[in-house]
C-alpha cells in the first residue's frame, strides 16, 4: 500500500483534475477590494515562480479575505488550482469560472445548477434575477445575510444558452463541489432544484420526492427546495420554499442549541 503522503496528496489533486499548482502562500492581499496584480504577486518575495503555469489572483473573484482564517486560504488555493479547468467543453464557451461567494466559515452552503449569463459576465454565482430572490429567501430566514453564508453551483461553468447541464459535465465537475463541501465543512447543505439535488444526492428521483425530507451529504444533513428560478415562473412555489426556509431554520436552531 501506498503511504507517501506527497504522492496521495498529488494523486487526489489528479483526480479532482487540478492540472496547476499554485506557489505558497497565497499573496498576502488578495481580497475583493483590493486585487494583487500578477505583477505585484510575482514581485512578491514569498512568491515562486517556477510553478507551472501562474494563477492570476487578480482575476479571481474573491468576496472572503483568505488571510482571515484557514480555510478562506485553502477555499482560494483550491480556487486557483481548479479556475483553468478545460475538462469539458463548457471550459472553452465560459467568460468566467464562477467558482462560489460568501464566507468559508460558513454554517450553511447553498447550491444551484450552473452559471447563467450574468453569472458568466460577473465571475460570481446568483448575481441575477434568481440570485436576488435567493437573497431574498436566505434573509427572510432571520438567521443569516447572503454574505454569511457560501453559494455556489454544481457548475463552475454556463452552459451555452442556459441549458439543462449533461451528465458528462456534472460528472466531470463534481469533484469540485466535493472538495469545497469537504473544506468548508458547513452544518447544513440545501440544494436548489433538481439539477443540485439529483448530482449531490445521485439519485434520479424527482424533486417532489426528494422535499420534504432530511437527507445526509457526507455526514451533512442536506435539504432540498425549488431553485429561485422555478419561483420566478411559479408564484405558488413560493409559499413552499418559505415552508422548507421554515423547517431548516428549526433544525438549524435545534442542532445549534438555539431553541
Ligand atoms: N442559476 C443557478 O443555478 N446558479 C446561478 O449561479 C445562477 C442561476
Amino acid at each position: 500500500m501506498n503511504t507517501d503522503p506527497y504522492r496521495k496528496h498529488l494523486q487526489l489533486c489528479q483526480k479532482l483534475g487540478i492540472r496547476y499548482l499554485p506557489s505558497e502562500p497565497i499573496p498576502p492581499t488578495v481580497s475583493p477590494v483590493q486585487p494583487t496584480s500578477q505583477k505585484q504577486a510575482m514581485e512578491s518575495p514569498s512568491f515562486k515562480s517556477e510553478i507551472l503555469a501562474p494563477v492570476d489572483y487578480s482575476k479571481l473573484k474573491v468576496t472572503w479575505n483568505p488571510n482571515q482564517t484557514e480555510i478562506g486560504k485553502k477555499l482560494l488555493e483550491f480556487y486557483g488550482q481548479i479556475c483553468e479547468c478545460q475538462k469539458c467543453s463548457l471550459g472553452a464557451s465560459r467568460k468566467n469560472f464562477v467558482f462560489g461567494s460568501g464566507n468559508p466559515q460558513t454554517e450553511i452552503m447553498f447550491v444551484g445548477e450552473a452559471p447563467g449569463e450574468e453569472e458568466d459576465n460577473q465571475g460570481l454565482p446568483f448575481v441575477g434575477r434568481a440570485g436576488q430572490l435567493l437573497t431574498k429567501i436566505i434573509e427572510s430566514v432571520g438567521l443569516w445575510k447572503r454574505n454569511e453564508v457560501f453559494i455556489c453551483n454544481i457548475l463552475k461553468c454556463r452552459p451555452p444558452f442556459n441549458r439543462q447541464p449533461q451528465p458528462s459535465e456534472v460528472e466531470a465537475c463534481f469533484p469540485y463541489i466535493h472538495h469545497q463541501i469537504q473544506l468548508i465543512q458547513p452544518k447544513m447543505i440545501v440544494a436548489l432544484g433538481l439539477t443540485a439535488a439529483a448530482a449531490l444526492l445521485k439519485t434520479k428521483s424527482t424533486l417532489g420526492k426528494l422535499r420534504n425530507q432530511w437527507h445526509d451529504y457526507a455526514g451533512i444533513p442536506l435539504r432540498v427546495t425549488y431553485h429561485p428560478a422555478a419561483l420566478l415562473r411559479v408564484d405558488a412555489y413560493k409559499k413552499e420554499v418559505w415552508d422548507d426556509m421554515k423547517i431548516i431554520r428549526d433544525k438549524f436552531m435545534t442542532m445549534t442549541n438555539k431553541k
